[in-house]
């Protein structure tokens, strides 16, 4: 099985090609990763890598309750504990670089608008401090040309707080919906300067926040997560396969990691097959894979590693399982979000249940 072969990504040599995707869990007191945290991603350490959840660079990039940050050395201390118990369960852990932009609320920000490309509001429900889930009452505000070298460089920083800490690597969070999308398309981009109107200004923020990755890690621990999101009935951008294939040619000219795409499970959108022709490198599916369609899409050669999220929640050992063709654990969506180790940490590995029975 194509899936449960190693891989050199670079330097790294991933036991497997089944990555953990990242998969926000809001169990981070105070944006402070938890000891509970460390259980967690050991018990998951079976995959070629581990992708960590989404992680705010700064405290202006949070958007829902409870989600890690990178920007303080209480967060690096905290994840660095993570780290080493991953590499001592013989695993590796990239960092997911997240700011959520118009995604969030100025409850979350001391009374401060959330900060976008323009003052576009988003129309889906963002999740609130206590939990609730509804639309915003409030636009975000465009961010200043004068803003945007800081803003870069806090990438920068937290690229660099991520190596401190002891991740393998990072991933750029440039996809559904948050704040590089933002930029990327013509649904909230309506600048008019360096970093908007056209396809080459939209595509400025995310070259210079990966060329400022590329300044504090080699190119080969640096990936890039894109939603191309393709499919009928995707008004956000007025031409996404132009986008989004620009988009990966640009990326192409790094030599980076991989590029992750996500799978929308739109129809027949497959967004993974207008990225595979348009990325030279390592290539990286996640979106509704099983073992039979993640096996298949690695021997069809649109992908080179599979990524699964919700099949990591539930079962940890998700690579042994598919090794010895056992039944998989179902996942709780009730616990998806919030909460201690119901649902988190105590879903069983085979051996467990084993026992059990
Ligand atoms: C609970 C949950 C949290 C998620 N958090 C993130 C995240 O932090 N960053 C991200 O890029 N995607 C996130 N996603 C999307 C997943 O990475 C993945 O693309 C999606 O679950 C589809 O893959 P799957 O069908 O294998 O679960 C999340 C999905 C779920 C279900």
């Amino acid at each position: 099985m194509k899936l449960l072969e190693p891989f050199h990504l670079g330097d790294l040599n991933l036991k497997n090609r089944m990555v953990m995707a990242p998969l926000t869990r809001n169990r981070a007191p105070n944006t402070i990763p938890q000891d509970l945290m460390a259980t967690y991603y050991r018990q998951r350490a079976g995959a070629g890598l581990i992708i960590a959840e989404a992680t705010q660079i700064i405290p202006m990039g949070q958007g829902y309750p409870h989600t890690p940050g990178i920007h303080s050395e209480a967060q690096i201390a905290a994840w660095q504990k993570i780290t080493d118990e991953v590499h001592k369960a013989g695993g590796l852990i990239f960092l997911q670089l997240w700011h959520v932009g118009r995604i969030s609320h100025s409850s979350y920000h001391g009374g401060k608008a959330p900060v976008s490309a323009s003052d576009v509001r988003y129309e889906g429900n963002i999740m609130y401090p206590d939990f609730s889930y509804k639309p915003s009452d409030e636009s975000p505000r465009g961010l200043e040309l004068e803003e945007i070298p800081g803003l870069i460089d806090d990438y920068r920083k937290a690229a660099q707080n991520a190596q401190n800490a002891g991740f393998d690597g990072i991933e750029i969070h440039a996809a559904n919906g948050y704040l590089i999308e933002q930029f990327l398309r013509t649904g909230t981009n309506k600048r008019s300067d360096n970093y908007g109107d056209s396809l080459e200004n939209r595509l400025r923020l995310l070259k210079e926040i990966t060329e400022a990755a590329l300044s504090v890690w080699d190119s080969k621990r640096v990936g890039v997560r894109l939603s191309p999101n393709i499919g009928e009935g995707s008004k956000a951008d007025a031409n996404p396969q132009e986008t989004y294939s620009a988009a990966a040619e640009l990326l192409s000219s790094y030599n980076l990691a991989f590029l992750h795409t996500v799978e929308a499970n739109l129809g027949n959108s497959k967004a993974s097959d207008l990225m595979r022709k348009a990325y030279t490198g390592t290539h990286l599916v996640t979106g509704g894979l099983t073992k039979e369609s993640g096996e298949k899409l690695l021997e069809d050669g649109i992908a080179d590693l599979a990524g699964y999220g919700k099949l990591f929640i539930a079962n940890p050992d998700l690579a042994e399982r598919f090794k010895q063709n056992a039944d998989l654990n179902a996942w709780d969506s009730k616990s998806f979000f919030g909460g201690a180790e119901e649902g988190y940490t105590d879903y069983p590995s085979l051996k467990e249940a084993q026992a059990l029975a």
